[in-house]
Formats: C-alpha cells, sequence, structure tokens
C-alpha cells in the first residue's frame, strides 16, 4: 500500500489504542485501595510500523491493501503492560474484561500456560468502540499483559534470537527455558513481599 494508504489506515487504531490507554491509567490507579501500590510498571504501545504491516500480510500471503490489514490483521494497535506481580496482571486483566463496552476477541493465557520455549505473558485482543459523529467502530488493540521477570525473559529472548541462524541454537534453547524457570521462581520470592497479597 502506499504512504498515503498507510497513513489513512491507522487513523482510527490510534485512536483506539488512546482510548484504551486512558482506561488503563484509571485502572492503574483505582484497582487497589487509595494509598496501596499501584500494580502497574510500565505501559508501552505503539503502531505497526508501515513495512511490518506489509511484512505480516505477504508472510499471511495476503495482498498489501488496507481492506485485507482490516481484515486479517489484530495487531496493527499494541499495547504492553508491564506489572510487577503476576497478581497485579490477573487484577489488570480481570478489570479490562469486566469493562462492558470493550469486547473481548480473543485471548491467551501464557502465564498459566507458558509457550514452549519458556515465554510467558497474558494477550488479549479488544475491540474498543471508537465513536465518531455518525457512528460508532470497533477497532482491535492487542494487550500483553506480563510481570517485569517475564518482560525481561521475553525481551532477552527476543533480542538473542533476532539473528536466525546461530550455530548454538539448540543450547540457547535449552538455556532459555531455564533461565524462564528461574526468574518464575524468584518472582514467587518476590510475591512474599507483595503488600497487595490476595491470601
Ligand atoms: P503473531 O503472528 O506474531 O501475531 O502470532 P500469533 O497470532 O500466534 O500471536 P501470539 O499471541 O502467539 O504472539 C503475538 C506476539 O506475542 C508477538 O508478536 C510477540 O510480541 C509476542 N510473543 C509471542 N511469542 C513470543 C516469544 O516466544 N518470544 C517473545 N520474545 N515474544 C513472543
Ligand atoms: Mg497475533
Amino acid at each position: 500500500m502506499t504512504s498515503e494508504e498507510y497513513y489513512e489506515l491507522i487513523l482510527p487504531y490510534q485512536d483506539a489504542l488512546n482510548l484504551l490507554l486512558s482506561r488503563l491509567d484509571v485502572l492503574n490507579h483505582s484497582i487497589y485501595s487509595d494509598g496501596a501500590s499501584k500494580p502497574v510498571h510500565t505501559v508501552y504501545s505503539r503502531i505497526k510500523k508501515h513495512q511490518s504491516l506489509d511484512d505480516k500480510l505477504i508472510r499471511l500471503n495476503h495482498e498489501t491493501t488496507p481492506a485485507n490489514a482490516r481484515e486479517y490483521l489484530q495487531d496493527i494497535a499494541g499495547i504492553r503492560v508491564i506489572c510487577y506481580f503476576e497478581q497485579d496482571a490477573y487484577q489488570m486483566i480481570d478489570a479490562l474484561k469486566r469493562q462492558n463496552d470493550l469486547i473481548v476477541v480473543t485471548e491467551k493465557d501464557y502465564i498459566h500456560h507458558p509457550k514452549p520455549n519458556g515465554y510467558r505473558s497474558y494477550h488479549i485482543i479488544l475491540g474498543i468502540p471508537v465513536r465518531y459523529m455518525e457512528l460508532t467502530e470497533y477497532y482491535p488493540v492487542e494487550v500483553q499483559v506480563r510481570t517485569l521477570s517475564m518482560d525481561f525473559w521475553a525481551s532477552m529472548e527476543h533480542r538473542i534470537n533476532y539473528k536466525q541462524d546461530r550455530a548454538d541454537k539448540e543450547e540457547v534453547r535449552a538455556q532459555l527455558l531455564k533461565y524462564a524457570d528461574i526468574l518464575k521462581d524468584m518472582e514467587q520470592s518476590f510475591e512474599t513481599y507483595n503488600e497487595n497479597r490476595a491470601n
């Protein structure tokens, strides 16, 4: 698609992203009682770049048209919510799912069900109503909710595996899986100091 088409395509996704960012901000300071620590450490957001949008459509065997992007891509708008504790992550997820004007399109719990490589995170695609003058339309935003330690692992794994063909691939794979376990144990130890702990 042309640059003009791309910029026109992403406008409503940017609106949906901004709406959801405000929601997350409100939830972050209202989920626990006044004076308690907040669940969220950092929030990152991004709109998929023109090149990666085209690349993904090609990877999926679709022509790179705005219509196909709208039809087949649900991660044009993306938010990453980094929480302190696993409990915080689930509190945020539950609160998001209880926002009754938002639609849960899909969700994947890689926190309780990690990927075979050790990746952990909760992925949820939310349909966000964007109200324009005459009509309301839903746009998907992909939200990844994870803890600091899950984010540390995912960032390192991404960085290390970015260069696809390395000779020590198998060894790295085994090490990463081991580190995922170590990080999970460490996080559970920290959880004993969580003053917002439910039980
Ligand atoms: P995509 O085509 O990437 O959207 O795959 P999918 O539809 O199967 O989605 P999935 O929920 O598995 O993953 C989507 C996103 O999660 C990726 O774009 C990454 O940001 C993140 N992710 C998933 N798996 C991994 C992983 O093994 N390592 C890292 N670092 N990130 C991952
Ligand atoms: Mg995806």
